[in-house]
């Protein structure tokens, strides 16, 4: 879905750049661009950004507990 339509980012894009690091909106539109035109999508893409973040990181298997 799209979440930014000024910019063409999709909710795959926040999640990938959240997975790679980004921490803030900063961060986001830095690296994606995200809020960068009208900010309508913000608080979206914010909500995204934090959903990201409290998800469980996998582990890999094998890995030390
Ligand atoms: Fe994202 Fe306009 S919808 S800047």
């Amino acid at each position: 879905m799209y979440i930014c339509l000024c910019n063409g980012i999709t909710e795959h894009d926040i999640r990938a750049c959240a997975d790679e690091g980004a921490c803030t909106m900063r961060d986001l539109e830095g690296c994606l661009g995200v809020g960068s035109y009208c900010g309508k999508c913000k608080p979206a893409a914010r909500q995204i950004l934090s959903e990201t973040r409290a998800e469980p990181r996998l582990k890999l298997s094998g890995a030390p507990a």
